[in-house]
């Protein structure tokens, strides 16, 4: 296919893109979880120029009611960007790229929850895009699974999505703003590291075969760096928590420094990506009856669901609203 920008060279001779980075290099990436006092569980995530903030609700029952589903429980994600998040104002409400990604985020996050454990319930997810900068749709889904785990939802694990393409003819690792605009090819990929099932897959502009499977592997790989980021997110969360005795409560903390994934994946040890400085600061204390352990131990049996987390209203005044645009 032939690239209708010729003129913008997305990567010059030594295979550096506008940004600096390396073809097969990441955008830096934070994650933050519990970050919200008021959601059952929450996230800020910024990955490169994008950022997006999440806040979870649930288990709860299902508003309206014909959307109850006896035989187990549904997620209703919400991606929703800001007005301000984009250099042209974007108009206020959802438009049908909302609607799209809120579908697919919901189909994918569906996948990890384990659903049948809570009939006639719901999950309720909200990813609001405070700064938009290409792969939104994959930052929103990586912060929904932290937010998701925050909130003690039981889950087999979590998803990390990323979104990787074909620029000025190389196939490049997490397009960024740019590249989506003036590439050739754009693959926003969704997977669960724990079983490798791919649960989010999209495709904008044409690849070969050859060159899809490399962009498969591509972001395969990126995604275990991703995944990395996300649990230690998690373990930063809750390891603040460890210290505390049973219903002691303390402020949230203020944001700590951003801990940030660069570097060419192949030569940055996933460990390393996982822990760097940032991690060591602790965030506020989660719900006393979180679950997140659970989440991440290997072969653990799913975490009950007591019959009052259903009942336990998140304010009945909100329900009608879970999941509605
Ligand atoms: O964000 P993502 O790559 O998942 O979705 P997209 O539809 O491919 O959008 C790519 C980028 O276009 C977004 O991340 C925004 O930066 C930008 N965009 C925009 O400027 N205005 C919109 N109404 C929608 C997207």
């Amino acid at each position: 296919m032939s690239d209708p920008y010729s003129n913008m060279k997305l990567v010059d001779e030594n295979g550096v893109r506008l940004d600096g980075r390396r073809l097969d290099e990441l955008r830096p990436i934070r994650i933050e979880a519990g970050v919200l006092n008021r959601a059952d569980g929450s996230c800020y995530l910024e990955w490169g120029n994008n950022k997006v903030l999440v806040g979870v609700y649930g288990p709860r029952e299902v508003h309206p009611k014909h959307m109850q589903n006896p035989l187990r429980g549904i997620v209703q994600a919400r991606y929703n960007m800001a007005s301000f998040s984009v250099s042209e104002r974007k108009r206020p409400g959802p438009d049908r790229r909302a609607v799209e990604i809120s579908k697919i985020t919901s189909e994918a996050l569906e996948a990890v929850v384990l659903v049948d454990q809570f009939p006639r319930t719901t999950v309720d997810v909200y990813i609001e895009v405070l700064e938009a900068s290409a792969g939104t749709r994959c930052a929103g889904l990586t912060a929904a699974s932290v937010a998701l785990a925050d909130a003690g939802i039981p889950m087999k694990d979590m998803v990390v999505a990323i979104a990787s393409g074909k620029i000025g003819d190389h196939l490049a690792l997490d397009i960024g703003r740019a590249e989506d605009n003036f590439g050739q090819a754009d693959v926003p990929f969704g997977v669960i590291p724990r079983t490798g099932e791919i649960v989010l897959l999209q495709m904008d502009g044409h690849l070969t075969k050859e060159e899809f499977e490399t962009v498969i592997e591509m972001n395969m790989r990126a995604a275990m760096q991703v995944y990395e980021l996300q649990k230690a997110a998690l373990v930063r969360r809750y390891s603040a928590f460890a210290g505390l005795a049973p219903g002691e409560e303390s402020e949230p903390a203020a944001p700590a420094a951003a801990p940030v994934a660069t570097g060419p994946m192949a030569a940055a040890p996933v460990a390393e990506l996982g822990h760097p400085e940032g991690f060591k600061e602790p965030l506020a204390p989660p719900p006393v009856d979180a679950k997140v352990e659970a989440v991440l131990v290997e072969g653990e049996a799913a975490p009950e669901v007591e019959g009052e987390e259903v009942e336990e209203p998140n304010g009945d005044d909100e329900a009608s609203s879970g999941g509605g645009y």
